[in-house]
């Protein structure tokens, strides 16, 4: 089936919805992105998206105020138009169409950005927790700029380290600098050791997910120890268990790191927990 998707205010077919090829977002990566979970044709965590998008635009003077109301309404329409049910909401906002290729942006508002919604179907994240398997993940060294912070476009290091792991009969690729683990290619990354939630601090050296901050928030509610610090593959090798979050998995046990088992090798009680909790509190507040 033909998705709708959102062009600048208008619903289209996508095989109908147009771009400039002169899009800033196109020739530079000059955008900023962000995805939502949907769940029963719900939105998890809407509103922390929405800041993040703020802040992400802020940070690189791109001109555009984020209208809660307007952006509700476009994503709540998104989802009618798509019967989506269980998936998730992109949207991106570049600096717009310059109206040619030139490394010099113009100031502010001199141009307008391009926004940009598609929806993805996927399958209920509630339906596979009896047969929910773990990721087998890789590790290769962090290529990306250093304002990871910043929900950029830019994921072409993060493309090439997930199909690079994909190629090798992995999962996902865990990116490593200078000797600790940043985080997976489109996720955040912790380990357990001791009962301890272990997860890298907030800088510009990660992106500062959303899932993170609500199940951080759920596991201290739950009395459970949590570290915020850099963390080697070494002391991934020997943690009791392992896990991402993200908008797309949730939180996600993790079973290996390059070829070495993770605690039993099997997914972890805690790691389990968390998911239930995480999805059965987001699902309270989704909207
Ligand atoms: N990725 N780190 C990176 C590098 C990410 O790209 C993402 C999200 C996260 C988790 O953030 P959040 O919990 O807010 O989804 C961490 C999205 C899902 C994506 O690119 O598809």
């Amino acid at each position: 089936m033909s998705r709708i998707v959102y062009v600048n205010g208008n619903y289209v077919p996508e095989a109908e919805a147009t771009v400039s090829v002169f899009d800033r977002g196109f020739v530079m990566a000059d955008a900023i992105y962000e995805v939502t979970a949907v769940i029963d044709g719900k939105m998890l965590e809407f509103d922390g998206h929405m800041a993040r998008m703020q802040r992400s635009l802020d940070e690189l003077n791109i001109a555009y105020k984020v209208d809660y109301d307007d952006m509700l309404a476009i994503h709540r329409e998104m989802i009618t138009r798509n019967n989506l049910v269980t998936g998730g909401i992109y949207i991106q906002i570049s600096r717009g169409n310059p109206g040619d290729r030139d490394f010099i942006f113009p100031e502010g508002d001199a141009i307008s950005p391009t926004i940009v919604l598609f929806t993805q179907e996927k399958p209920d994240p509630r339906l596979d927790e009896s047969k929910l398997t773990g990721w087998h993940i890789m590790t290769m060294e962090d290529l990306r700029w250093h304002r990871r912070d910043i929900k950029t476009v830019q994921l072409l290091w993060p493309s090439i380290a997930k199909t690079a792991a994909i190629r090798a009969g992995f999962d996902d690729t865990w990116m490593i600098e200078n000797g600790t683990i940043t985080e997976g290619t489109s996720n955040n990354a912790y380990i357990i050791k001791d009962n301890v939630i272990i997860t890298r601090q907030l800088s510009h050296d990660i992106l500062h997910g959303i899932t993170r901050a609500s199940l951080l928030r759920y596991a201290h509610d739950r009395q459970m120890k949590i570290e915020e610090r850099p963390f080697t593959v070494d002391e991934v090798k020997s943690a009791d268990e392992a896990f991402i979050t993200s908008a797309s998995t949730y939180v996600k046990p993790v079973v290996s790191i390059d070829g070495v088992n993770i605690g039993s090798g099997k997914v972890g009680k805690h790691a389990l927990q968390l998911r239930q909790i995480y999805i059965e509190e987001s699902l309270k507040a989704a909207i």
